[in-house]
């Protein structure tokens, strides 16, 4: 695999609660590849926590952020990039994606209902319904998220390594295929 992929960046995209720090991190060590979390990043160098750059400095400011980290990052070779579910949003930030393989973590609604309904950490998805909120990010996203690379269909019982032997399947098909498209 390492050979097929030659340093390629993997890039994982999904909704919030879709898995991708959980898989990356799972799949970054089947690759021998590092691991990056763009949100982490964000964290670290900003030394606030996402909701507080939403609540302070707004949402604007936290795509730039956003864009710049996947700018730095996708310089790096031989690494696994779990990103924010809206990083999809910009164009520019595909020129950066498209560097790599985008890898789609497609979850059910009700699944990514059950993982969030105690979570706080995500700005986007307080003070409303949660399964109303996530279904139209979700709707307005879609047509984003289907441009990756591979999807990934997850099942409720699908556990992350599940998901990570699922990527490992489609990742040498991916690259077979675009060989042969270039031939
Ligand atoms: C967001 C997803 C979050 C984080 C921010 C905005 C979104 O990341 O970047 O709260 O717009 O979907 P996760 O997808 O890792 O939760």
């Amino acid at each position: 695999m390492k050979e097929l992929l030659k340093g390629l960046n993997i890039y994982l995209i999904g909704m919030m609660g879709s898995g991708k720090t959980t898989v990356g991190e799972l799949l970054a060590k089947e690759l021998e590849y590092r691991f990056l979390d763009t949100d982490a990043i964000i964290s670290a160098v900003s030394e606030k926590s996402i909701n507080q750059i939403f609540a302070e400095d707004g949402e604007d400011e936290f795509r730039q952020l956003e864009s710049d980290v996947l700018q730095e990052v996708s310089a790096y070779l031989y690494t696994v990039i779990a990103t924010g579910g809206g990083i999809i949003l910009r164009q520019q930030n595909w020129s950066h994606l498209r560097d790599g393989m985008v890898v789609w973590l497609n979850v059910p609604i009700d699944v990514l209902v059950q993982r969030l309904k105690d979570d706080d950490t995500r700005p986007l998805l307080k003070r409303e319904e949660l399964q109303t909120k996530l279904i139209s990010l979700y709707e307005q996203r879609k047509s984003l998220y289907q441009q990756a690379d591979i999807t990934i269909g997850i099942e409720e019982n699908d556990n992350p390594n599940d998901i990570v032997q699922k990527i490992m399947v489609e990742i040498p098909h991916k690259i077979r295929q675009e060989n042969s498209d270039l031939n």
